[in-house]
């Protein structure tokens, strides 16, 4: 069974002398890639990327899998609150 997250390491699809793929972590968010042409997601599908940057869903929460809706947000408060 697949968890839907994507592959990170895959934004591929890339041309040789082209920029490289930059991703930033978000703590506690998703991760930010920039310059990517595709992200393939856990089931082998791949997401088109249409803009510079594009947010991907680490925490599993996303309605947009492979790509991050804000759902996090609710998470971290929810954990926050438990936690207190
Ligand atoms: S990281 Fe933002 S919804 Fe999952």
């Amino acid at each position: 069974m697949s968890s839907g997250a994507p592959d990170a390491g895959r934004a591929g699809g890339r041309e040789a002398g082209r920029d490289p793929v930059r991703v930033r972590v978000c703590p506690d968010g998703p991760l930010l890639l920039r310059g990517a042409d595709e992200v393939m997601d856990a089931d082998g599908r791949a997401h088109p990327v249409t803009r510079p940057v594009v947010a991907v869903c680490v925490c599993g929460g996303t309605a947009r899998a492979p790509w991050c809706d804000g759902t996090h947000a609710l998470l971290n408060k929810r954990r926050a609150a438990n936690n207190s």
